[in-house]
């Protein structure tokens, strides 16, 4: 008994994919191995309170609300393994490892990663730096191009210039990518706060739309495309699955076609000549290692119908996991199965904290290297 490894799997959180984080999380609890793992569920609500004692995930599922107290909404003394506001009265649990199985903003985007680092606690899946790099649309593209990687073309805006003189920034995306084009909120996901834009009229709904979730948002010009997707695993030497391919019940993959109507088809492995394979591998590996990613990700693509042409869209540093989303079936189909790809993910985040731990943090300038 006392040789099991504690996992604790935080889900929830506070952020438009909390529901998909739910049922992410309780496909990884079912398939981990009760011999090897003690399971600490952690939840998050909406309003960012964790749960660690009860039921965190029947809590969740019942639309658990309870807000933080105003006495919580600050910075609290916590003990190294007593990691978490609002948690006092519990204690939180001691684990060995963390796995963060929240998507979008406040989750996937490094701040709990900051949280993790900080307790010394190991943990599955990219550090501070990819997570927030895997978030921010903006930022992901520039550390692409400075690689010489392949992405479609893109303006940055900011809400406030866009609130100040809508006039002008609805001319520069003309100007620059014309029609049809999409606007999108730099760090969110799951489609949410994006639009596809046909014609002038469409440009200020979308860019209303895109600037109540983000201060910063993109306008990029819409490819008429096939969507492949490709996982990675791994860390300083990660390897590719299969691709994938991903063809909406919509007009494009949007929340709807995602989450809620289901006649949207997932293809695996893609049907794609062996070359174009290869450069979507070597793609999802240089987009990997471009942004300091560790232990996973899905790297999704844009295949230009009309020219052939390939754009790496975005990498998701915790993409959706359940049993039947694209990431663990693409791995599947590549020989390895969801609770394999768990243990082998909990693996990497201890050889990286091990790894992490090599590297010196204090310094005397008597004892320096020469
Ligand atoms: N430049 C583009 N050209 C064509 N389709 C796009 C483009 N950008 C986004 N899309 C469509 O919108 C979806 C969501 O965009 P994406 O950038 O992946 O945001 P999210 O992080 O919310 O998934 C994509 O899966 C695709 O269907
Ligand atoms: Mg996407």
């Amino acid at each position: 008994m006392a040789d099991k490894l504690r996992v604790g799997v935080i889900f929830g959180g506070q952020s438009g994919e909390h529901e998909v984080s739910l049922v992410s999380a309780q496909g990884i609890m079912k398939a981990m191995d009760k011999e090897k793992y003690e399971i600490i569920p952690i939840g998050i609500t909406k309003e960012g309170r964790w749960l660690t004692s009860g039921e965190p995930m029947k809590l969740l599922q019942a639309g658990e609300q309870r807000s933080r107290g105003a006495e919580e909404q600050g910075l609290v003394p916590v003990d190294r393994r007593e990691l978490v506001p609002g948690t006092r009265e519990t204690g939180f649990p001691k684990v060995d490892v963390v796995f963060p199985v929240l998507h979008g903003p406040y989750g996937e985007d490094g701040t709990v990663q900051g949280l993790l680092e900080l307790a010394d606690i190991p943990y599955v899946g990219a550090g501070v730096l990819g997570s927030a790099l895997g978030m921010d649309k903006i930022a992901m593209k520039a550390i692409f191009i400075s690689h010489g990687l392949p992405v479609v073309e893109h303006l940055a805006l900011k809400r406030r210039d866009w609130e100040r003189d809508p006039e002008a920034t609805m001319e520069l995306i003309e100007k620059e990518l014309g029609y049809p084009c999409f606007i999108k909120p730099a760090n969110l996901g799951s489609s949410v706060g994006i639009s596809k834009v046909r014609q002038r009229g469409g440009l200020a709904p979308a860019l209303h739309l895109a600037a109540r979730y983000d201060r910063r948002m993109l306008a990029e010009r819409a490819v008429n495309a096939r969507e492949i997707e490709c996982s990675v695993l791994g860390n300083d030497e990660p390897i590719a699955s299969l691709p994938g391919e991903i063809v909406p019940c919509r007009e494009f993959y949007d929340y709807i076609a995602k989450y809620i109507d289901d006649r949207s088809e997932l293809i695996v492995p893609a049907a794609l000549p062996p070359e174009v394979t290869r450069r979507v591998q070597e793609l999802s590996i240089a987009a990997f290692l471009a942004v300091d990613c560790a232990g996973m990700a899905r790297v999704d693509f844009l295949l230009d119908k009309d020219t052939g042409e390939l754009y790496i869209g975005e990498l998701n540093t915790i993409p959706g996991f359940t049993p039947i989303s694209m990431y663990p079936k693409l791995w599947e189909a590549s020989g390895i199965s969801y609770s394999e790809l768990i243990d082998r993910l909990i693996e990497l985040a201890l050889e990286r904290h091990a790894d992490k731990s090599r590297s010196e943090t204090s310094y005397s300038p008597e004892q320096s290297d020469q």
